[in-house]
């Protein structure tokens, strides 16, 4: 068997869906579905150490993924990805247990690989025959080289200012690339409205199903990396927040498997100062964010003014005892010159805001020496070497 996949769950209600036709939120209350897989059979049928002789790619958690015919998957490879010791680091910040995720070794240099290899792929197998894609950069890159791969139609809608690397991306690969005055929200009304009109399945992460399920595999991995254990703490760049909600999915997954024992880790938003809504509605204990009016940050995938599950990622640091905090753009220029420095990691700003994140949860006492840490180092800094001086 390939994919448990069994239905749609409403993150609201609760109420079920079928997962057999191509489909956005969910009908009962316009929220993100999630996926559900019938893990009760999946625990009787597979034996988690089978995967290990794998090809080591997200696609060897093929059970815990949407696809249920490996001839529809597109892949460029994606996952599989070193999770680093970072020794030199650990000890000048007397962590014992330090390690980096170093996604930018993906295909187009991000995370962002894994959710829309899931997406499309599956999108693919439901029917659809071309997509419109709202990003603030690295996502629509990612999209444009999957669609090309899969041959299908695609319109990018991403800001104006958005780097150079993902725009040439866009052209290199073939996709339609428009350029919007504003942020990723006003973006995304935009590619919502062309895929009305002219019958295109828009890619929004969570507002469809299965970006979060790729996404989910670096958790997948990191436990299974760890020797199927959980980590006690990730620290995570968060913009809309997918691979923080897909990572904390699976490993509740793994849990109800019995792949793994415990509880999951402690999830950490890190947020650039000039765009928190994440930060703020925690401080106030609300359970979803308002709009951050004027968001700027150089952090490109950190400039989500109003992330559509917001309520989802506040469920996840609060129900893992994590936090969320907020950094400025300097600090983050400066961590990417301490991650390459110290462990020889080139890191995309977004993933060196997680240095500078544990920094200052290390002196607030929320991380102590004895824990097992993760950086997510979401991106390589290969597309950001504007930013460095010299
Ligand atoms: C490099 C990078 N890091 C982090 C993020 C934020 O990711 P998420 O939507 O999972 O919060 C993005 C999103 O654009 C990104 O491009
Ligand atoms: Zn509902």
């Amino acid at each position: 068997m390939f994919s448990y996949l069994s239905h749609l769950e409403c993150t609201q209600c609760g109420k079920t869906c079928p997962c057999d036709r191509l489909i956005k939120v969910s009908p009962c209350c316009g929220k993100v579905l999630f996926a559900r897989y019938d893990l009760a059979k999946m625990r009787k049928e597979v034996d988690r150490d089978a995967l290990a002789s794998r090809p080591p790619n997200m696609w060897r958690y093929s059970e815990l993924l949407p696809v249920n015919d490996p001839a529809n998957v597109i892949t460029l490879g994606e996952g599989g990805t070193p999770l680093l010791v970072a020794k030199r680091l650990g000890e000048s910040l007397g962590m014992g247990h330090l390690f980096i995720k170093e996604e930018g070794l993906n295909p187009t240099g991000t995370f962002k690989a894994r959710g829309i290899a899931a997406a499309v792929s599956k999108a693919v197998e439901l029917g659809a025959k071309g997509f419109t894609m709202p990003s603030a950069g690295n996502a629509a890159g990612a999209a444009a080289t999957y669609c090309a791969r899969a041959g299908t139609e695609l319109k990018v809608f991403m800001p104006k200012d958005a780097p150079d690397a993902n725009k040439k991306e866009c052209v290199l690969s073939g996709s339609e690339l428009n350029l919007v005055d504003g942020l990723i929200n006003d973006a995304g009304r935009q590619a919502v409205a062309v895929a009305e009109e002219q019958d295109l399945f828009d890619l929004s992460t969570l507002k469809e199903p299965y970006r979060a399920e790729g996404k989910k595999t670096m958790g997948l991995e990191i436990a299974q990396q760890l020797g199927w254990k959980m980590p006690d703490a990730i620290i995570y760049p968060t913009g809309g927040g997918t691979g923080i909600i897909g990572m904390h999915k699976g490993f509740k997954e793994l849990l109800e498997l019995g792949w793994v024992e415990g509880k999951p880790p402690k999830f950490f938003a890190v947020q650039a100062s000039g765009c928190q809504p994440v930060v703020k509605a925690f401080d106030e204990g609300k359970e979803s964010s308002e709009l951050w009016e004027n968001a700027t940050t150089l952090a490109d995938g950190l400039r989500v003014p109003h992330p559509f599950a917001d309520y989802l990622i506040l469920q996840s640091l609060r129900e893992t005892g994590g936090t969320a905090l907020a950094v400025e753009d300097d600090e983050m220029v400066d961590g990417m010159h301490e991650l390459a420095s110290k462990e020889g990691v080139i890191a995309c700003p977004e993933g060196a805001a997680t240095l500078v994140g544990l920094k200052r949860l290390i002196k607030e006492g929320q991380i102590e020496p004895g824990m097992s840490v993760i950086l997510l180092n979401t991106g390589s800094g290969y597309k950001y070497l504007h930013l460095i001086k010299g």
